[in-house]
């Protein structure tokens, strides 16, 4: 077998997903370096989301692997890669509506370790401190998307967009060298949108690796180092949101499936 190159934080080599006897995702291979962003694209049912499932256990490959870092991870199961530290969000996710906007983001991270639970009892000062970097972090995120005025409201309360942004919120609270949004932008403002996009900027230059599922090809174009398109389950180009924007095969494909 061969090794993933050295430095990617993620590497799809020749993975393949069937349904049935649906192919939906078919010998797709690319590789994504820390801080890097790479927009995955494509028309509706191609099979964007079917590779999420793929990278983060949600759905088994036929064939092919996946390497996190230099760990395999084909097969593991969604709570093994996620305790990795791959964080994702879902196409069709949601928020804990009984919970204050700051609750929501912390559930993101806390991590109840045996350990952590004795020291939150105890209320030891390791426990505090954790806690209080928690809560710095929360806060800042929240100020980053634009919502830390919305901080102690129940997020039941807010609006669909708002809803989503706190979603977003606790994937990217959470440190991790690899972060997966399944289409984020659906239901944001152009401010929450540009807000978003600012953001995952930042977390990039600070090193994290991010694949973007996303329609909203203006986000894309702003924030994508590079553009990998899927049709029909197959790779169909691959390069620079130039390149991919100018490519006939890429035009053909989302005006043959309108
Ligand atoms: N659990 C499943 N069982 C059977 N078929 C599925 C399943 N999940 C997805 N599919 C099929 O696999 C193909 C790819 O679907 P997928 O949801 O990955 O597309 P997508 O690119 O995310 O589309 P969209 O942009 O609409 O979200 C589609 O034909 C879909 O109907
Ligand atoms: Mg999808």
């Amino acid at each position: 077998m061969t090794a993933p190159p050295k430095q990617s934080v993620l590497s799809v080599a020749d993975v393949c997903v069937r349904f049935g006897g649906l192919t939906a995702v078919s010998g797709v291979s690319f590789d994504l370096k820390a801080g890097e962003i790479c927009a995955l694209i494509g028309p509706n049912g191609a099979g964007k989301s079917t590779l999420f499932n793929a990278i983060t256990g949600f759905a088994r490959t036929a064939s092919g692997r996946v390497f996190f870092g230099a760990s395999d991870i084909t097969g593991k199961r969604p709570d093994a890669i996620a305790r990795l530290g791959v964080r994702r969000t879902f196409q069709n996710g949601g928020v804990l509506k009984r919970l204050s906007v700051l609750e929501n983001i912390l559930t993101g991270l806390h991590c109840e370790t045996e350990r952590r639970i004795i020291g939150n009892v105890l209320r030891l000062p390791s426990a505090v401190a954790e806690e209080r970097s928690s809560i710095a972090r929360a806060e800042e995120v929240l100020h980053d998307l634009g919502i830390a005025h919305l901080t102690n409201v129940k997020a039941g309360d807010l609006s669909s967009g708002q809803q989503r942004l706190v979603e977003i919120g606790r994937t990217l609270a959470q440190h991790s060298r690899l972060i997966l949004l399944d289409e984020p932008a659906v239901g944001l403002s152009a401010t929450d949108r540009a807000n978003l996009g600012a953001l995952l900027k930042r977390l990039a230059a600070g090193g994290v690796a991010i694949l973007l599922v996303e329609h909203v090809l203006e986000l894309v174009m702003a924030v994508s180092d590079r553009i990998v398109v899927l049709n029909h389950g197959q790779m169909i180009a691959s390069g620079t949101p130039e390149a991919v924007r100018n490519d006939p095969v890429v035009l053909e494909a989302y005006l043959g499936n309108k």
